[in-house]
């Protein structure tokens, strides 16, 4: 491969960023960026904010302020914090800039030329008053199931229902009050049905087994659903605006236009660097033009996203790719499942994330324990909790404990027996030779783990080298040998250094802020991978630089304040939904005890789970009921994998008539709860109990 580029996914500017969206898309986007650019790489790393879409302009309205003042905000605030953490984009630019409307313009209209999109009418409502087409978040109207007089046209918020507008009872827009009228609007689509059959199936297929699974799994399951052709336009007043006369008032949609928009962003980068505008420093600067990194096939393009991204890079990106003709296609899109906070999902309406800017304020400096932390719990092949617990005991016992203390006792001898100066060695016993053998080993330990996006693996692979060089001060005692052996010492000290200096270049993608203070201790120039790993790193007679702490501890009373801090949101949404009851309408009818009693839910254990043959949904389970063990098909197949379900306890309603489905006798019923989203999760006790335990 002649080059890279690395594109994170542009975040939605309409909050800050938190640890879920760092974990999940920029923590390892840049470890791998800055990975390649250790070994030389030629890379660029893109990303900027996802400025238009819906969801921007409601929010603008709540706030009383236009959608660029919106996300001016909010793109100051997110850029800064990345800045802070770290994350070495080339350029962080914005889809509101004439760049990308202009790219995202042309991009468009390239497709229109080639006749690829199909033109659809449909009726939509409009607001005769605004003289606007409604998005279905515009409207409200009474919820045709369960009588909420605020549903909106996408969905009810009280019931849960997901609706259409036209389904809405008595809807009535946002914008004007009035009620809207059904009005024709022409819109234009990507015919994906026939893309799919006609390389899109086979192209995504090809990567079967060096995409991840969780990736390769969601694709697969779009198309074995069979795509549908997508509008790619909108009515809306907020976006890229359609290049066609006769499109007045419509714009891209905002998936349309913004991934076009790390396309946007590469073309800026060159520009500015040719206006001499940019800051370089942190990274080089680019050889060639942005088309390099987009057209030619010796680019490896790689996108890093979160799991909700994944239908949009893995197909409808790439198909828009393909057919404007002019691009390469992706080589491998990573994507990583979602973080909790403290066992729940993270909620930006809710206030349920640690929000970057926050925690620089309450722990300033700690840039790269945050970093590390994230790495080490990162959602890699399944969603993943983030504890403030786990967060100080990682610090604690692993960053101080074993990075920490190792570096420091070394400088600290080294100082104090030497001066500080490189000692002279001699004489390597075995364990010497391995102890330099298995150092000189984690270079390609590293790579590995890294090329395969395994970075938790790598990252271990980095704490290793530190354990070892622990063990290895443990084991030789340097402090007890200068005064009857003092070449001995130098000996050790020299390794110990050695492993020192590894460390300082083989953290860099992981803990750039350390890795250069650890430099600057050791007075070493950060240098490409392959000058210094192998080889001898520190000559001998080199003189230091002054040590201080990498790492401190962290106290309890500041991982509780963080946890009251939380706490606190929790009581304030307990108050609020006190204050603010949902209304009995959204609850069935009243029923008697004795109808209830009428059920018999127990405990059990699954002991076998399988997928039901040529079903979308279905698994068929065996179920340790206490009582005996029967079979059960559950509808639950898009949310559990069945070998990851197995010992699972779950609840079972045991009396409920036999049923065959596909031909298998059911016995019972699992009980699921079900999200507003439609999404299934198991009704399980909180700790395990007795199979047969009834449920009342
Ligand atoms: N803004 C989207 C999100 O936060 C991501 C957009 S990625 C891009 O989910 F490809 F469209 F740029
Ligand atoms: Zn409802």
């Amino acid at each position: 491969m002649k080059r890279y580029t690395i594109t994170a996914a542009l975040p939605y500017t309409n909050g800050p960023v938190h640890i879920g969206h760092m974990a999940g898309v920029y923590v390892p986007a840049d470890i791998f960026a800055r990975y390649l650019r250790c070994k030389g790489e030629d890379v660029i790393f893109i990303c900027g904010s996802d400025e238009h879409g819906v969801p921007i302009t409601l929010r603008a309205r709540k706030e009383g302020i236009t959608p660029q003042q919106l996300v001016d905000k909010y793109h100051t605030i997110i850029k800064n914090s990345f800045a802070e953490f770290g994350i070495s984009f080339d350029i962080y630019h914005r889809t509101s800039d004439p760049v990308h409307h202009q790219t995202a313009s042309d991009f468009f209209k390239t497709l229109y030329d080639k006749n690829i999109f199909t033109e659809e009418e449909s009726e939509q409502y409009f607001d005769e008053e605004a003289q606007l087409f409604l998005a279905d978040r515009y409207i409200t109207g009474t919820c045709p199931n369960c009588g909420n007089d605020n549903a909106y046209g996408d969905q009810c918020e009280k019931c849960g229902k997901s609706l259409s507008p036209k389904e809405l009872i008595n809807p009535h827009s946002q914008l004007s009050g009035k009620a809207p009228v059904l009005k024709k609007t022409k819109h234009w689509y990507l015919p994906l049905d026939k893309m799919q059959k006609d390389w899109l199936e086979a192209w995504i297929k090809s990567h079967d087994g060096d995409w991840k699974n969780n990736v390769s799994g969601q694709c697969k399951s779009w198309l074995d659903q069979g795509l549908q052709p997508r509008a790619v336009t909108r009515d809306l007043d907020w976006g890229v605006p359609v290049p066609l006369s006769g499109a007045k008032g419509k714009v891209l949609y905002v998936w349309f236009d913004a991934p076009i928009g790390y396309i946007s962003a590469t073309k800026a980068l060159f520009e500015s660097q040719e206006s001499g505008a940019r800051n370089q420093d942190k990274t080089t600067l680019k050889s060639g033009n942005w088309e390099l990194y987009w057209k030619d096939k010796d680019t490896k393009l790689i996108h890093f996203i979160g799991k909700d991204n994944i239908v949009f890079h893995c197909i409808i990106f790439p198909a828009m790719l393909k057919a404007h003709g002019d691009f390469i296609l992706p080589e491998n899109i990573p994507a990583n499942e979602f973080l909790n906070l403290e066992g729940e999902k993270i909620s930006t309406s809710r206030n349920w994330a640690v929000w970057l800017n926050e925690y620089l304020e309450d722990f300033p400096g700690k840039q790269d324990v945050l970093r590390y932390v994230l790495c080490a719990t990162a959602p890699e092949t399944k969603d993943n909790d983030f504890t403030w617990k786990d967060f100080q005991a990682r610090n604690n016992s692993e960053l101080v404990a074993i990075l920490g203390n190792f570096v420091n006792r070394t400088l600290v001898l080294t100082k104090k027996y030497f001066d500080g100066k490189v000692p002279q060695y001699a004489d390597l016993t075995d364990d010497d030779k391995a102890c330099i053998k298995a150092m000189k080993e984690t270079p390609a330990l590293i790579s590995n783990s890294l090329e395969k996006y395994r970075f938790r693996e790598a990252l271990s692979e980095l704490m290793n080298l530190a354990r070892l060089g622990n063990k290895y001060l443990a084991d030789n005692e340097p402090w007890k040998k200068f005064e009857s052996d003092p070449k001995r010492t130098g000996t050790i000290l020299y390794i110990s250094l050695e492993i020192t200096a590894y460390l300082a270049v083989l953290m860099e993608p992981f803990l750039p802020h350390t890795s250069e203070k650890l430099m600057n201790m050791l007075l070493i120039e950060k240098k490409k991978w392959d000058e210094v790993l192998g080889k001898q790193v520190l000559s001998v007679g080199h003189q230091l630089g002054e040590a201080s702490l990498l790492f401190e501890k962290i106290e309890d009373d500041a991982i509780e304040k963080q946890v009251e801090k939380l706490r606190k949101t929790k009581e304030s949404a307990v108050q609020s939904a006190i204050t603010n009851p949902p209304s009995a309408i959204a609850f069935k009818s009243p029923t008697t005890f004795d109808d209830f009693n009428k059920m018999d839910i127990r405990i059990g254990t699954i002991l076998t789970a399988e997928r039901v043959p040529k079903t979308e949904k279905l698994l068929k389970l065996t179920i340790d009921t206490g009582i005996d063990q029967r079979t059960v098909v559950s509808g639950i197949a898009q949310y559990y994998d069945p070998e990851k379900i197995i010992g699972q306890q779950v609840s079972i309603l045991v009396n409920l008539e036999p049923r065959k489905i596909k031909g298998i006798e059911s016995m019972g019923m699992i009980l699921m709860a079900e999200n507003s989203n439609g999404e299934l999760s198991f009704v399980a006790p909180v700790k395990n109990t007795d199979n047969g335990s009834a449920v009342k």
